[in-house]
């Protein structure tokens, strides 16, 4: 890809401002960890994967000018981090499990001075950017294996390379069939318009056939055949297969399931939790009114109506045909062949 969502530039993260595209194509940079906060908080980058690579450099931003002079206060300090910036955003697995990854790589080296241990955090947030993207190529690849030639893929909200650090989950896999597919219907995805914005916009760049629909017209297109497959991503997966991604996932796979037509979610390993036994107890992160009440800032509705708005749904893992993972393809999933492929060797 020709865009680096999450990079890493004169000692500082920098993030391409989401909420701007497709109008404007512009970095912000992060020089602390309460910028990098604020950045997630407010969807200057998005996405499961990205949220948790950007936290990441988000430890490291906010422990890098610790004082401490040994393990004890300095873990002190990188406590006082993660949890500052794991109240961003609540959803996203991939969040916590970068928080986690950076305080357990300074747990595992406590007996080294804190310089070397801050060296070392700054090193794993770089190998949290480089690992997922060689995760989506390998998501790319075996979920190209399940597409059939000819046909039309019908995508939810952005998972892309602008969700992830390259290339993307479940874009990632139609870049890897391109050459199979016809057509890619892209959800506008209301509120915040990720599919109208930020999907149709990787797509038409990568020179993939897209057309952009209404988020209500998804299940007349799969009533007239229009529609070959369903493939989306993930912010957090139960054990059981239960899956938060946007909201307006969850309705797609049911009516995917009244069509008969298979439903994908494309997601890594880092995006299952589990801690958790069912959907029920992923945290759904609810955003602010004015988000559904307004476009472009200006008011679509009458002030004074009350508006909901959660920003993710949870699809029953028995509506979900398979989860394509860097390890490869858990069919009709559930916790046995979650735990299955979790195990297996990369
Ligand atoms: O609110 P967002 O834009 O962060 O939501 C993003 C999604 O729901 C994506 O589908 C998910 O994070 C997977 S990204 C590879």
């Amino acid at each position: 890809m020709k865009y680096e969502t999450v990079r890493w530039r004169k000692n500082n993260v920098e993030l391409i401002d989401q909420r701007i595209l497709p109008a404007e194509m512009k970095y912000v940079r992060c020089r602390h960890a309460r910028d990098v906060e604020l950045a997630i908080r407010t969807m200057k980058v998005r996405g499961a994967p990205a949220i948790g690579i950007t936290g990441a450099y988000g430890v490291y931003l906010g422990i890098r000018n610790s004082r401490a002079k040994d393990f004890k206060s300095f873990e002190k300090d990188i406590k006082k981090t993660i949890k500052y910036l794991g109240a961003s955003r609540p959803t996203a697995r991939n969040l916590f499990w970068a928080l986690e990854r950076m305080h357990e790589v300074a747990r595992i080296n406590k007996e080294r001075s804190v310089f070397s241990i801050k060296r070392l955090m700054l090193a794993e947030a770089h190998a949290v950017l480089a690992e997922d993207r060689k995760i989506c190529r390998a998501i790319g690849k075996h979920g190209s294996a399940l597409i059939e030639k000819g046909s039309s893929i019908l995508t939810h909200c952005n998972a892309g390379g602008l969700a992830t650090a390259d290339y993307g989950t479940a874009l990632g896999v139609i870049f890897a069939a391109k050459a199979k597919i016809r057509k890619v219907y892209v959800d506008e995805t209301r509120p915040r318009l990720q599919g109208a914005r930020l999907t149709a916009w990787e797509l038409i760049k990568a020179k993939v056939p897209a057309v952009l629909i209404c988020d209500n017209m998804a299940a007349s297109l799969m009533a007239k055949g229009q529609v070959g497959a369903v493939i989306v991503g993930a912010d957090r997966i139960a054990c059981n297969g239960d899956t938060a991604n946007k909201i307006g996932t969850y309705s797609l796979a049911i009516a995917a399931k009244y069509h008969n037509i298979p439903f994908y979610v494309a997601s890594p390993i880092s995006t299952f939790d589990m801690s958790i036994s069912s959907g029920d107890q992923i945290p759904i992160e609810k955003r602010c009114e004015s988000e559904v009440k307004k476009v472009n800032g200006k008011y679509i509705t009458v002030k004074d109506i009350k508006a909901e708005n959660p920003a993710f749904d949870v699809t029953p893992g028995k509506l979900i045909t398979g989860i394509i993972t860097e390890k490869g393809v858990v069919k009709n999933p559930n916790k046995r062949r979650i735990k299955k492929i979790l195990n297996k060797c990369s």
